[in-house]
């Protein structure tokens, strides 16, 4: 096939209408759904192996579930990898019901005084919730805590997670945490209500819909919070990888969901955020003296364009850049290796301007993959989807102007 069949492959996936499912939570630089739904059809039968080793908020492992296909996810992220598989949990809608009417009941009869409990990690707590949002917040949060563990228990939880910015002052339309003008003029002109438990409510009755239409089939998922560049154990033989990596610096992604990360306990303390942050592909958070050591990464064209940047005295985007691509070349290094022979990878990438300096990432990883035994069998340029816009105008400033994607397809 060439370029312009998968292209068209692709386009008519987009038409198709997508299980709500995909909509629990937000994250940002989620896959337009289609992406791994045409891989998932065109690469793959039932029963088969598919990984996402960014695998996010879950878009690829949510649609191998809707495929019946099992599915391996990696996300450094472990709210990310949460949100994940409880978007692949199919449960019988009648027995979250019967566990929500009991925590409404548990709720109402719960008297005891929050004032005093400890807060969520949240730096600022003050600024991002009102006061008495934030007691009842405490309040639902211990009584889905004292479920019993298991699937309804992390049902609950993932709509906490998802509900939370709506009753914060962080305003929703941005994505970044920020309390907005928007949100400031509303507050002061008493025209937003908060109301934590009637917008709960809300939340778990519109997910509960979205688990009906989960299919009910054999597929297994399975996500870890694990790390691109070094793949657990469990990971083999897969027939396919649906990736789409970050950018070059392009969106603090664990910045982004550091407030629910806190309410969750996935992150305790600022140690543990930035420990973490450090670990993102394609973060800018460096030591100074890491800036000292720039490795090469083997590819001409980007050795070439850190070595103008470091001349130009950016040191810092000079590391950026060569960490990225270092890094990269392991992630894609591990996607190779468990991957079968003959097995699809398909990636959805952007190129990159840094400090004026185009970057083809796109032909870079062509180039890493080929080092790694992987053919590329098509390389198209797919437009932004509309609902990517929010996210537009973050890689705008962050990374230069790009209107469009790249679809790249590879063979072992
Ligand atoms: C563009 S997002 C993927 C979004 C996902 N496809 C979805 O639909 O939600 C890139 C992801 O890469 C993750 N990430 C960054 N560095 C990583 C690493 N070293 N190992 C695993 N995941 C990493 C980020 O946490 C982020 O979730």
């Amino acid at each position: 096939m060439k370029n312009k069949d998968y292209k068209k492959l692709l386009d008519k996936e987009k038409t198709v209408k997508r299980n709500g499912m995909h909509s629990f939570h937000r994250y940002f630089g989620k896959l337009i759904p289609a992406i791994p739904a045409f891989a998932i059809k065109t690469f793959t039968k039932e029963g088969d192996y598919i990984l996402d080793s960014f695998c996010g908020s879950g878009t690829t492992l949510l649609e191998a579930k809707n495929l019946n296909r099992n599915a391996f996810g990696v996300d450094l992220n472990p709210l990310a990898v949460f949100v994940a598989k409880v978007k692949t949990t199919k449960i019988p809608k009648e027995k979250v019901k019967r566990v929500w009417e009991k925590l409404q009941a548990d709720i109402k009869a719960d008297g005891r005084n929050y004032s005093n409990e400890k807060d969520p990690y949240c730096v600022n707590i003050d600024h991002w919730f009102k006061d008495f949002a934030k007691n009842d917040l405490l309040k639902l949060r211990k009584n889905i805590l004292e479920l019993p563990k298991g699937e309804i228990k992390d049902f609950f939880l993932g709509c906490f997670s998802a509900f939370l910015r709506g009753v914060s002052n962080a305003d929703p339309r941005h994505v970044f945490p920020g309390y907005s003008k928007r949100l400031r003029k509303l507050d002061a002109e008493g025209k937003r209500t908060i109301d934590v438990f009637a917008s709960f409510e809300r939340a778990v009755k519109k997910r509960m819909e979205y688990l009906e239409v989960l299919p009910e089939n054999n597929a297994k998922t399975k996500a870890f919070a694990s790390d691109s560049r070094s793949l657990p154990k469990e990971i083999k033989n897969v027939s396919l990888i649906v990736v789409n990596p970050p950018y070059i610096s392009s969106i603090r992604y664990l910045e982004t969901m550091k407030i629910e990360m806190g309410w969750l306990s996935f992150i305790q303390n600022q140690k543990e955020y930035l420990t973490l942050d450090k670990r993102v592909v394609g973060t800018e958070r460096f030591y100074k003296s890491d800036l000292e050591v720039i490795d090469q990464t083997g590819l001409f064209a980007v050795d070439r364009q850190v070595k103008k940047l470091r001349e130009a005295g950016n040191k810092k985007m000079a590391k950026v850049v060569s960490q990225y691509f270092n890094d990269m070349k392991k992630s894609i290094g591990e996607m190779s290796r468990v991957l079968k022979k003959g097995g699809h990878i398909v990636v959805k990438i952007s190129d990159s301007t840094v400090r004026g300096e185009k970057i083809e990432t796109h032909k870079h990883f062509i180039e890493i993959a080929k080092e790694n035994g992987l053919k590329n069998i098509a390389c198209f340029k797919d437009s932004f989807d509309e609902n990517s816009r929010s996210l537009l105008t973050t890689r705008n400033s962050y990374s230069g102007i790009m209107n469009h994607d790249w679809i790249l397809i590879f063979q072992k």
